[in-house]
């Protein structure tokens, strides 16, 4: 059934879980959500980026997530947009159908240049007004996405600052942000951690310095009834690193965010955790070594049940993880 966000997350702050929001763009990826969700009794969140429209166009998208609802009745799905630039964005999809939007109020609407304080409250408070007239849930964020290691927003062809970011606007102000949620109203709030975008997070393994679950911590304790949501969330996992060097693929040393720091900012408000990336790679992992070790076969649907079964695994662990087994 589809519920909304706000729904789910009240739900998973009363019993101290989070719950892994991942981007759909096709039928596999669906699947090995839906698949992995329905296997250890899980709620949902679906997300679909403004690259996700584009790729499947609306329609199909649309009709891939009624599919999903109607294959699996008894999970509770929120189909959510990812990263929405303006309230017109935020108002398209909720005339498709969906149950959340983004309201990406950090960024103006290039979804490039970082935006001020009240620009954001303005194009949020906008979105809110729309939405929860349609009953439809709104994310808002403060604070930019992007490496205190370098500045950089990250992610190379999707949603992202342009340009070098300051150590401010890297990390969500405590002050800033309960000012934010009061005079906006949003169901959940995204916030700057350390945390970014695609595959290249951390040049090493993350620590405190680079990535702060602290701040998580100070956030929550200023707002604690406001549901946190943790961009960028992907672990990078290094065995699926491994697995794509190892049949051709080329991708140098990198880091995401360990499972283990996600858990500690789920006991500190976190209840939305952004995957994208993990699924893209194990994907890719999947299909090169099916590929390599299968050289006659040439029936696509055997190298993409390749790599369902390897985002199923992904998903399944992430909903364990994360405290959603048994909650749908
Ligand atoms: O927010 C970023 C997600 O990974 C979506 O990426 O815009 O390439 O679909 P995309
Ligand atoms: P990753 O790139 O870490 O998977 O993050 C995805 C995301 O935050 C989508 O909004
Ligand atoms: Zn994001």
């Amino acid at each position: 059934a589809l519920i909304s966000l706000r729904q789910l997350l009240d739900h998973a702050a009363e019993n101290d879980y989070g719950v892994p929001a991942f981007n759909v763009n096709n039928l596999e990826q669906m699947r090995a959500i839906m698949q992995a969700a329905d296997k250890t009794n899980s709620p949902v969140i679906v997300q679909a980026s403004a690259g996700a429209r584009k790729y499947a166009g609306a329609p199909f998208l649309r009709h891939l997530i009624e599919s999903a609802i109607e294959e699996w009745p008894h999970i509770p799905v929120v189909v959510h947009q990812d990263h929405g630039t303006s309230p017109a964005v935020c108002q398209r999809s909720i005339q498709l159908g969906f149950s959340s939007v983004m309201m990406d109020g950090s960024l103006k609407e290039d979804g490039k240049t970082p935006a001020d304080y009240d620009y954001n409250v303005r194009v949020t408070q906008q979105t809110v007004a729309m939405a929860h007239a349609c009953g439809v849930s709104v994310e808002g964020e403060l604070g930019c996405l992007g490496s205190l290691e370098t500045g950089e927003a990250g992610e190379e062809d999707g949603v992202g600052a342009e340009g070098k970011l300051s150590h401010d606007q890297l990390l969500t102000d405590p002050e800033e942000a309960a000012q934010f949620v009061a005079a906006t109203q949003v169901d959940a709030l995204a916030i700057a951690c350390g945390t970014s975008h695609g595959a290249y997070k951390f040049t090493r393994p993350p620590t405190g310095d680079i990535l702060s679950i602290d701040r998580i911590k100070e956030i929550h304790r200023r707002i604690p009834n406001t549901h946190l949501v943790m961009h960028g969330s992907s672990s990078v996992p290094q065995e699926w690193l491994k697995i794509i060097n190892e049949f051709g693929g080329e991708i140098p040393e990198t880091y995401g965010v360990p499972v283990e720091q996600i858990q500690e900012g789920i006991k500190n408000g976190v209840r939305k955790v952004n995957i994208d990336t993990d699924l893209r790679l194990a994907s890719t992992g999947a299909i090169r070594r099916h590929l390599a070790e299968n050289t006659s076969n040439f029936d696509p649907r055997k190298y993409l049940q390749a790599a369902t079964d390897a985002m199923q695994a992904i998903c399944e662990h992430r909903y364990q993880a994360f405290g959603c087994e048994g909650q749908a």
